[in-house]
């Protein structure tokens, strides 16, 4: 059975929570494997809504074992607050594991965030001030403190102690903040630690022998392609790798056991935050988009920045990904369009691109090469199979397949579960 890797393809929120959902029946395992509560999924089943930060979108599914990877920065207080949410909602999330090589959020870093962007000015990423990126630098530091430290109170003592000694240093000298106390922290680190410890394992063993006994399991990547720290508009990018390289880092999976990836286009582009953004539009049809598509951030409520979709990154996300089926998203969203453009290529000062442009500035000016296709006027979604799509629609979608260089294996038509088109089989099973 597959180890299955599902990945964002532009910039964030293409609806990989819909589709991790939509997947989660068939699936034993679901793997968040990057990020935190940075991430923010919307998953509609019926009447009911949900929200998800931290938390794979898989817990959403009865019988399938979610895993928070090594790979995450988890907050304690945020993974509480997301477990008791849904267990009010009579969800059952007693199947969760943590990995104990996870690193945990500790105060300060969500406090170093929000000063170093207000520090920042004009010059700022525009973060959600989740911790994300100190926290992944304090990783990166060696000084960083793991799911396992809450185990050995002497030794998070000592890291906390000496972790506050130069993040102190830096919140009273440069930004001029008050200093955090050892047990402030120790405090809240601890406060839940009982309660989680019967749910931190040895996650990359979990995983590994659950492949071994031929159990399907699923990588949700937080975030997406060109907010990966490597391969992303960087530095306006998160802090982690959200491609599906990432996976195997991530969570401790080796690459020669991923059979497949999935990536998630959405039909048009957005991006939350500051950073380049060429087909970015500034009039009405942004507009339309964003209140159509109803463009507002799950997590820090931020209004999304809209434009037509980009096939040239589509094509990047193919070739940095590997993917091997892309699920098209929010196709209804562009209904009622009279023509609908699509970016095939960049202008840079007179010089055709036709994939991405090696320096970041070139990128920063870059032009969109439009190719218009003809809209549709039909509502589409109660469509259940491809053909059910306007001819319009249909081409629309064919044209972009041609152009991002992997088969479109479903489509999706309204937020709903249901509200899916299904082309091929996503985990493979027809092939
Ligand atoms: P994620 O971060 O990639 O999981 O995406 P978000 O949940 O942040 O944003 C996607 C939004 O689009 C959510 O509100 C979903 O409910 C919604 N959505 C997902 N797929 C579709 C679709 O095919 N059509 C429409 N209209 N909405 C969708
Ligand atoms: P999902 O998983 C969209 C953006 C932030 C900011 C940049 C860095 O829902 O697709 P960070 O707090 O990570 O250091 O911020 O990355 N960002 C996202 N944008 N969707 C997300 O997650 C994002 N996670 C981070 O807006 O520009
Ligand atoms: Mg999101």
């Amino acid at each position: 059975m597959p180890a299955v890797v599902l990945v964002g393809a532009q910039w964030g929120d293409e609806g990989k929570g819909k589709a991790t959902d939509l997947l989660g029946s068939s699936v034993d395992y679901v793997v968040k494997f990057n990020g935190g509560n940075n991430a923010g999924h919307t998953v509609v089943i019926g009447d009911q809504k949900y929200a998800l930060h931290l938390l794979p979108s898989g817990i959403l599914s009865p019988g399938c074992v979610p895993v928070i990877a090594n790979g995450v920065v988890v907050d304690l207080g945020v993974l509480i607050e997301e477990l008791d949410g849904l267990e009010s909602r009579g969800v059952d999330t007693s199947k969760l594991v943590i990995s104990a090589n996870a690193h945990v959020i500790p105060p300060y870093n969500r406090v170093l965030d929000k000063v170093a962007e207000r520090f920042l000015g004009s010059r700022k990423l525009g973060t959600t001030g989740r911790g994300i990126g100190p926290t992944y630098a304090d990783k990166m530091s060696r000084v960083g403190i793991r799911m396992q430290d809450l185990y050995d109170e002497s030794i998070l003592r000592q890291k906390v102690t000496a972790a506050l000694d130069t993040k102190n240093q830096v919140l009273l000298k440069i930004y001029n903040r008050r200093a955090i106390e050892v047990e402030e922290v120790m405090e809240e680190l601890l406060r839940h630690a009982e309660r989680i410890r019967p749910m931190v394992r040895d996650t990359a063993l979990v995983l590994n022998e659950a492949l071994d006994a031929d159990r399907t399991v699923l990588f949700e990547a937080g975030q997406a392609t060109l907010l990966d720290v490597d391969h992303g508009t960087y530095p306006f990018v998160t802090s982690s790798n959200a491609t599906s390289g990432g996976a195997c880092t991530g969570s401790g999976v080796a690459p020669t056991r991923i059979d497949s990836v999935i990536g998630i286009l959405k039909a048009y582009t957005s991006r939350v935050g500051e950073g380049p953004f060429p087909t970015e539009l500034h009039d009405d049809n942004g507009e339309f988009l964003r209140k159509t598509g109803a463009e507002y951030g799950t997590t820090t409520g931020r209004p999304r920045r809209c434009g037509w979709v980009d096939a040239v990154m589509g094509r990047y996300a193919q070739r940095i990904n590997g993917v091997t089926d892309f699920v098209i998203t929010k196709l209804d969203v562009l209904t009622g369009l009279e023509k609908v453009p699509v970016c095939v290529a960049y202008d840079v000062q007179g010089v055709r691109h036709d994939s991405m442009p090696v320096n970041q500035s070139d990128f920063h000016h870059a032009t969109p090469i439009y190719e218009e296709l003809p809209g549709w006027w039909e509502d589409i979604s109660q469509c259940r199979t491809f053909e059910e799509l306007p001819e319009n629609a249909r081409n629309y979608v064919l044209r972009l397949e041609e152009l991002i260089g992997a088969r479109v294996s479903a489509i999706g038509v309204g937020p709903d579960r249901e509200e899916t088109i299904q082309r091929f089989d996503l985990l493979g099973r027809d092939s």
